[in-house]
């Protein structure tokens, strides 16, 4: 008697065509669907596994991986509209990667099964319902997020059930900051919680846009339940402007990192900021992004500190941008740079000490670029002969018109000859030419790392 009503609604299911479409429309019906809903997700997701055994060609499995011991489950960019299954998985994941899909709705229960998860990443979907369940049982969650979704309100009784949370992306996301956000502006104030809704910004009332959630009055939220002495103006939600004054979103001379650019965690933390039509090093690059991909962009120059808080990067990317000019102090911080791509820019020489930061490159691609072969190339292959162990590429004169396309080296090797010095005396030269512009006073005779701490010293100079 008592499995009747669930042997009902499997036979209904069985059924019923399962066209993801009619699943959609009743994932959004909302909360009034509630206690049946909750039930029929539970089949719903055998059918769903099913389902995509079915037609695997249309939403592939994720992959699983495993990396320093913890199990990731990588479903990005899988134009997955629902959250896979839990049982399909071989273990129980550490991570799911949710990343670049089509969900719109996270429901009570949307994650059972998934109780182990340390991280889980649902940025760039488009989701604009959060069932305050959502995350129950996620007891271990330290990394949610969230970011670049369609939320425009959401409880702070939807994250209590994470009391390990340290991470939470939140930013460009609609907010509307009105009084039902009155709890998690108030959570993400709380001054423990640093890392809590960074970047997430206001998108209404008018009043408020632009205001970030975290350093917003949360007493402005609520004001609008207080009846306005004014007359209503339907058109500003109740709000004419005499009597709460526009307040103008600061303005900002340079783009946000976290806010232009796609962030992602695992398994290494990268920055994606590719074709953002940059004309400038956004600002604020998180100081614990590893990778940061600023390519085909519209830079033109870089200028001193750009890098300087990205004190963990070790691969950077500008290549195919319109870089001209590098600023000497411009790769500053960069200590632990292994992999530098400056292809395909407009560059024609270095400025001298601009790489004097990157102790631990190994690769630099330098292709593309408008070498001068003239005495300005010159820091550049002779910082190349101290790191033997960097390999670059493409480093080829492209003028004067008779050098064009000689190899860099060459000109330099041939440049030494010309002037009577031999392979051997060519660092002493460069020193003694370097003395003469009294940059630099410093001996032959130390060994390399020496050398590095030398020009490390002469930088700050
Ligand atoms: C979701 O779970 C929360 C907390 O358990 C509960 O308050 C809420 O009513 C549930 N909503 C639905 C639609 O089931
Ligand atoms: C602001 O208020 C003034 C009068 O109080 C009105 O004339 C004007 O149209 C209002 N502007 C906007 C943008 O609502
Ligand atoms: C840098 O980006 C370009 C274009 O986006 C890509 O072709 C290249 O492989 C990247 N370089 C590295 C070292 O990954
Ligand atoms: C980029 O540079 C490489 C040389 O490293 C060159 O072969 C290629 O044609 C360039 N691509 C563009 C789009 O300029």
């Amino acid at each position: 008697m008592r499995v009747t009503p669930f042997l009902l609604v499997l036979l209904v299911l069985l059924l019923l065509p399962p066209p993801t479409q009619s699943k959609n429309a009743d994932r959004d019906k909302g909360p009034k669907v509630g206690r049946h809903r909750r039930r029929q997700s539970r089949v719903g997701g055998r059918g769903r596994r099913g389902r995509s055994e079915d037609s695997s060609h249309q939403a592939p499995e994720c992959s699983e991986y495993s990396n320093s011991g913890e199990m990731f489950l990588d479903c990005q960019g899988r134009k997955l509209s629902s959250i896979p299954t839990a049982s399909s998985w071989s273990r129980a994941p550490d991570h799911l990667l949710l990343a670049r899909n089509r969900i719109r709705a996270l429901r009570n229960g949307s994650f059972s099964g998934f109780e182990g998860l340390l991280s889980l990443d649902l940025q760039q979907n488009q989701i604009s319902v959060l069932e305050v369940g959502t995350f129950l049982g996620l007891t271990r969650l330290t990394t949610l997020l969230l970011q670049h979704n369609r939320l425009s309100t959401l409880s702070e009784e939807a994250l209590i059930p994470m009391p390990f949370l340290r991470y939470l992306r939140l930013h460009d996301n609609p907010w509307i900051c009105r009084c039902t956000l009155d709890s998690l502006v108030r959570t993400l104030q709380v001054p423990s919680n640093r890392n809590l809704g960074n970047h997430a910004r206001c998108e209404e009332p008018v009043r408020l846009k632009g205001r970030k959630l975290r350093q917003l009055d949360p007493e402005l939220l609520c004001l609008e339940i207080e009846a306005p002495s004014e007359p209503l103006d339907p058109q500003d939600n109740g709000w004419s402007n005499s009597t709460v004054p526009l307040q103008p979103s600061p303005i900002r001379s340079k783009p946000d990192a976290t806010t232009v650019c796609h962030t992602y965690m695992f398994p290494t933390p990268h920055m994606d900021c590719r074709s953002r039509d940059l004309t400038e090093v956004p600002a604020d690059i998180p100081g614990d992004i590893v990778h940061m991909d600023l390519s085909q962009n519209n830079l033109r120059r870089l200028k001193a500190r750009d890098f300087v808080a990205a004190s963990s990067l070790r691969s950077l990317n500008l290549s195919h941008n319109n870089l001209e000019n590098m600023d000497t102090a411009s790769l500053s911080g960069l200590l632990h740079l292994r992999e530098l791509d400056l292809s395909n820019n407009s560059l024609r020489f270095f400025h001298y000490g601009v790489l004097e930061d990157l102790y631990f490159l190994s690769l630099l691609k330098l292709g593309g670029n408008p070498w001068v072969c003239d005495y300005g190339i010159h820091y550049l292959v002779y910082w190349l002969r101290l790191h033997p162990g960097v390999t670059h590429s493409g480093l080829f004169c492209h003028s004067p018109p008779e050098l064009r396309g000689q190899s860099v080296k060459g000109y330099v090797h041939s440049y030494n000859r010309a002037c009577g010095q031999t392979d051997q005396t060519d660092p002493e030269h460069w020193n003694t030419a370097l003395e003469l512009q009294g940059v630099l006073e410093e001996q032959e005779v130390e060994p390399p790392h020496m050398r590095t701490e030398k020009y490390r010293i002469t930088r700050l100079n």
